[in-house]
Order: structure tokens, then sequence, then C-alpha cells
């Protein structure tokens, strides 16, 4: 719905009225969205000018490059006249081709170069070798025969050393080549400033009143006021068992959260514990709580890919059973809960696991978010998997492999109809998070434009936690491809040990007290504006819905207006008449 310079006439007549501000698209996002899954015939030129790299492009042949193991490099040019650099003769993965930098301490660096291989396809990954012993893999990317692939990554440096950057492939009988490297350092406050300036343009509107007499004259000495009743981005805690006898627990949860996950409540190992004897008493009594405080719930989860996540029972079916009891499973929770989810988790960690596709055949996945979504039309169905963002060393859950895979389950035949999303746990070790990654992994996604949320946000205990927690929930909440973020967190009572946000007495931790800094930062505080002598005001206002009103400088009269600012917003201005 479009009503910008909403009309004059229909604001005497009534004193309250909905507005609903939206418009075109975001320009100009202080990322790189270069980025693309697609493989190119001709690389760009490397971004950042390369950064720190010497030679980028390799318009100087191979100046600056070194073989790394065994194996050869030499420069090549292709038929347009593009020069780019060859290993070959390999005979180790990680024989390839090398520079040597100097890392920083403190400092994040983003990394990305284009790839090809002589045949086939694999996956190459990028490793920063900071001493003998230490390879660091920043980023994967799948590579091919007969077009580039760009390869996104990136590493924080925890201590400064110098370190050789090289390649890796498993199949060492191809040829790596590669153009375009990149390696730019950016300091944290300069991370930091990326992150307020995506916020400002993805998170926020900027939204203008004029104000006039009744013969559009402007009307000085109006003012205006705001307040914000409702934040449109979804920043949600999951919930378990304990809510349920818990006063504590239910006040502090419905007083700061609109979206939750059950963290194990749905799960089949608990609504059939014992074969043929459902019971989803607890999930049941979860969901009428979240539908008396008007909280929206993410399904977690259909089935678990992870042999050890079965019921118990599960592990003596035959395949035909256990196809049967499979069926029977989704039939019975997906049914159960129609139209009241929002999302699903329908194979959990299916890149990490395969007990399904095992046991059952290898579209098990695809024909599970099919048959989900003939029960149940409305939810998002996601697959949600962990080390996506958070390590980059874990190649099975890298980014390009999370993609393939979801290419695969919407191309299955009766899932084009589908809502697909992305979803990433974010489970962070107690260590300074490796934010470029991150970032990288959420451009690779964002290409996809499926919705992404972070599904189950924590950071192990550690001295750091709580600046983790936030360096972390900044990252995605800035990043304009993350459409919504749930923590697996909660208050010690509730066996939240590792990330309590609230202790015993339900006092703040540290990382409790990080949580409700952003809840209050990620929504606008009451705000009042005086009209000039042109009679306009200005606001910068977070994406929800919001109460104005507009009063006469003299106190004649009033005007109440219900305001809903969207995403994708430009600059609006909505004229106010006002009666003398
Ligand atoms: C405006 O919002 C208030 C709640 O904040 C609601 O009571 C009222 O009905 C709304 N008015 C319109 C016109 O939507
Ligand atoms: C390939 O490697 C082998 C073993 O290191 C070496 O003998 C041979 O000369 C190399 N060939 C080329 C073309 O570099
Ligand atoms: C390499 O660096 C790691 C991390 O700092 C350290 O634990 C390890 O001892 C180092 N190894 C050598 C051989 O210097
Ligand atoms: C418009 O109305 C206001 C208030 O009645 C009055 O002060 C002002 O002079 C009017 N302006 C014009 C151009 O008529
Ligand atoms: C949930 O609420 C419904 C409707 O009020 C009620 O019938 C049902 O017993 C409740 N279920 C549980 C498990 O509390
Ligand atoms: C899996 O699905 C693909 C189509 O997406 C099909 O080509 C393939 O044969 C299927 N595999 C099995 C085992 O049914
Ligand atoms: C060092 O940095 C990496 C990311 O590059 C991170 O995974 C690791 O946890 C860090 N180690 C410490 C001790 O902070």
């Amino acid at each position: 719905m479009k009503a910008n310079n909403a009309e004059g006439s229909m604001l005497l007549f009534s004193t309250s009225l909905l507005l609903v501000i939206s418009g075109l698209g975001i320009h100009s996002l202080p990322y790189d969205y270069s980025a693309t899954t697609e493989c190119v015939a001709e690389t760009p030129r490397a971004q950042y000018g390369g950064g720190i790299i010497i030679n980028p492009g390799f318009d100087h042949s191979i100046d600056g490059w070194t073989v790394f193991g065994n194996g050869a490099i030499e420069g090549r040019i292709s038929n347009a006249g593009n020069r780019f650099i060859v290993a070959h003769n390999r005979t180790q993965p990680s024989d390839s081709f090398s520079q040597k930098v100097q890392l920083m301490k403190g400092m994040l660096y983003t990394f990305s170069a284009w790839f090809q291989l002589s045949e086939g396809s694999d996956t190459v990954s990028v490793i920063f070798k900071t001493n003998a012993t230490e390879l660091i893999r920043g980023g994967h990317a799948i590579a091919k025969h007969g077009c580039w692939t760009l390869l996104k990554g990136g590493i924080v440096a925890n201590y400064s050393s110098r370190a050789e950057i090289l390649f890796e492939t498993k199949n060492s009988k191809v040829e790596i080549w590669a153009d375009s490297v990149s390696l730019q350092p950016f300091t944290k406050e300069q991370w930091r400033s990326h992150q307020d300036e995506s916020i400002e343009r993805v998170r926020k509107s900027k939204v203008s009143f004029q104000i006039t007499h009744t013969n559009e004259t402007a009307l000085e000495g109006a003012r205006v006021s705001i307040k914000q009743n409702k934040c449109d981005f979804p920043f949600g805690c999951g919930m378990n068992f304990h809510i349920l006898t818990s006063r504590k627990y239910q006040k502090w949860f419905a007083s700061r959260f609109k979206f939750t996950t059950f963290t194990n409540a749905m799960k089949w190992y608990s609504t059939e514990e014992i074969q043929g004897q459902e019971n989803y008493n607890i999930a049941d009594a979860m969901m009428n709580f979240t539908k008396e405080n008007g909280i929206s719930v993410r399904g977690h989860n259909i089935f678990w890919d992870n042999e050890k996540m079965q019921p118990k029972w599960v592990k003596s079916l035959s395949p035909d059973e256990l196809r049967q009891a499979a069926e029977k499973r989704i039939n019975s929770v997906v049914s159960r809960y129609e139209g009241e989810l929002i999302a699903w988790d329908v194979v959990n960690e299916n890149l990490h696991f395969n007990f399904f596709e095992d046991n059952l055949g290898e579209n098990t996945s695809a024909e599970y978010f099919s048959k989900t979504y003939q029960l149940d039309p409305k939810p998002l169905l996601f697959m949600n998997e962990y080390n996506t963002i958070e390590y980059s060393g874990d190649r099975a859950a890298s980014p390009a492999n999370y993609i393939a895979k979801m290419a695969q389950i919407r191309s299955f035949p009766g899932n084009e109809g589908i809502s697909a999303a992305i979803g990433l746990q974010g489970h962070f070790t107690a260590g300074q998070p490796n934010l470029a990654y991150m970032r990288a992994a959420l451009d690779a996604f964002g290409t996809t434009a499926l919705p992404i949320w972070l599904t189950e946000v924590s950071v192990d205990s550690g001295p750091n936690q709580a600046e983790h927690l936030e360096e972390v929930l900044r990252e995605g909440y800035s990043h304009p491809s993350v459409e919504g973020i749930i923590m697996f967190a909660g208050p010690a009572i509730a066996g939240f040990k590792d990330m309590a946000l609230v202790d015993e007495n339900f006092c703040n931790t540290p990382a409790g007290d990080v949580v409700d800094k952003l809840i209050s930062e990620w929504q606008t505080e009451p705000q009042k504006a005086i009209a000039d002598s042109t009679g306009i005001v200005h606001f910068s206002l977070h994406h929800g819905d919001y109460d104005v009103t507009v009063t006469h400088p003299l106190g004649h009269s009033s005007k109440t207006l219900n305001l809903s600012v969207r995403k994708d917003s430009t600059q609006q201005t909505i004229h106010v008449k006002m009666h003398s």
C-alpha cells in the first residue's frame, strides 16, 4: 500500500487514520553487491582494488606470487585478453600459488577471489597459514570448469603475524585458475561504522511531516509527537517448558519478545517418546502461552537428520517401518499446528547429517519440504544448519554447499511454489567471532533472494561472551538480507546455563544487558518536534507502527494518526492540515 502525501481532506474529517509509508527500493548500500553464486565468463576487477594483495589481477603475470607445495604456477591469458594465474602439475590438495601478507591483531580481513578449474567441479578453499602448523580456512566456493566462480570469505587476526595465503582443492589432479584476488583489512571501528550505516539505511526510513493551516499556509510551531507501538524486525528468543511453570520466566519473556522457537518441545523425540503414544501436552501449552501473548512461533523441527537425535525406538526400525513412522510424524505435527506457525525447520542439519537420506533415499529432504507445503502452505520452510556463518573451517556446511542443497530441494518436482528460507543457527564458540566470514556468508546467501534468519544465536560462555554476542547480533541486524534473529538463550532457572540472559534472581547477566540494550536501540524512542517556519518536521524511524499526534501551537486542535513505516521506504512527506 502506498499513501504518501495523504490528502488533507481525509485528515480534516477524521481524527485518526492509518497511513502506510512504503516506496521504492534502497540504493547504494555500504556492502558489495557484486556477490554472485552464478559462475561468469569473465572476471570483474578485484574488489577494493585487491586491498593488500600485490598484483591482484595478474596484469603483471605472476609477479608477487610463489608456488606453494609441489607443482608449478604460470600466468595465462583468456581469449578475451584477461590475465590470470594457474597452478598445475599438482599432487597435494594444497599445492597452489601463494602470497605472504602481514596480519595485524584486531583487524578484520575481507577476502574475495574468482576461481575456475581445468575440469569438473570441486570445492576451492582459501587458507591462511599463520605458522608451521596453523592453517585457518577462510572461505569456500564450488569452482567449475568453463566459467569463473566467486569465493568470498575472511578472517579476523587474533594476533599480528605474517600469513601465507594459499588455496586448496581435494582433487589434486585439476589445475586451479584464479583471478581478481582481494584481501581488504578493516579496523573494528570501520566494521562497526558499516553496520551503523547499514542499519540506518535498511532498518529505518526518513519520514517528514508538513503541517499547514486548512488554507495550506505553513503552521509554524505545530508539535508532532510520535511513539512506536510495534517493531517490524523479528528479534526473538527460544523458550522451553520451564515457561509453563515459572511466572517470572513468563513475565520476563512476554515483556521483551514477540518471536520464539521452542528449543525441544516440538521435536519428534519429545512428542513421541514411545512409539505410537503421541504427547503434545507441553508443545500445546506453550502454543497457548504464545497465543495469549501475541508471540509468533517458528516450528522446530519436523525431522532432525542426525541419527543420534531420533526417538530411541527409531533405531530398531526397518527402512519400511521408518518410512511409515516418519510419514505419520510429519502428518501429525504439521497438521496439528497448521496455520499457527510462521516457519518450519523441515529437516534440521541435513548438510552435516543424512539419516533420512541414507535410509529412505537421496531426495528425502526434498520430499519432506513438499509434504510440509501440502499440509500447511503458510509457514516459511527452512533448512537449518550450524557452522555456516560461525565457523569458516567447516566445509560441509559452507554457504556454497548450503545453496547447492537448497537448489536441489527447490528444483525437486512439486517444490516450485514452496516458500523456502535460509536458517542459520549461529552457535558461536567463546573466541572472537569471525565477522568477516559471517558477512561474506550472508552476502552469498543474499544473492539467492530467499528470506534469511539467524535461528539459534548463542555464544559459549567465556570472558568476552557479552561483547561477542553484541558483535554477532549487530552483524546480523545490520545485514540487508537478514529478516529475523532468534537467540537460543533465556533465564538460568530454565537451564540456559551457557548463555543465561538473567541469573537465578532474574537479574540481567552481561549478555542480558546486551540484549536489552539492543531491543531498545532497535526501536525508536518517543520523540517530539516543533514545525519550523516552513511547517516541516523530519524523523528517522525504525520500521514498525507508530502513534502520531499533531498539536496546534495554540492548542486549538490536535490530530492522531497511526503510521506504519515499512521496509523499502524512501523519504516520504505526510501533509497534515490543522484547524485553527
Ligand atoms: C490506531 O492504533 C490504536 C492502537 O495504538 C488503535 O486503537 C486504533 O484503532 C488505531 N486507529 C486506526 C485508524 O487504525
Ligand atoms: C611435474 O611434477 C613432477 C614431480 O614433481 C616433475 O618431475 C615434472 O617435471 C613436473 N612437470 C611440469 C610440467 O612442471
Ligand atoms: C601456531 O600458532 C598457534 C596459535 O597461536 C599456536 O597455538 C601454535 O603453538 C603455533 N605453532 C608454532 C609451531 O609456532
Ligand atoms: C491561512 O490561515 C491562517 C489561520 O487562519 C491565517 O493566519 C493565514 O493568514 C492564512 N493564510 C492565507 C494565505 O490566507
Ligand atoms: C490450550 O488452550 C485451549 C483453548 O483455551 C484449551 O482447550 C487447551 O486445553 C489448552 N491446552 C493446553 C495443553 O493447555
Ligand atoms: C531424485 O530427484 C531427482 C529429480 O530432482 C531425480 O532425477 C532422481 O532420480 C531422484 N532420485 C531418486 C533415487 O529417486
Ligand atoms: C581466532 O580467530 C578465529 C577466526 O579467524 C576464530 O575462529 C578463533 O576463535 C579466534 N581465536 C581466539 C582465541 O579468539
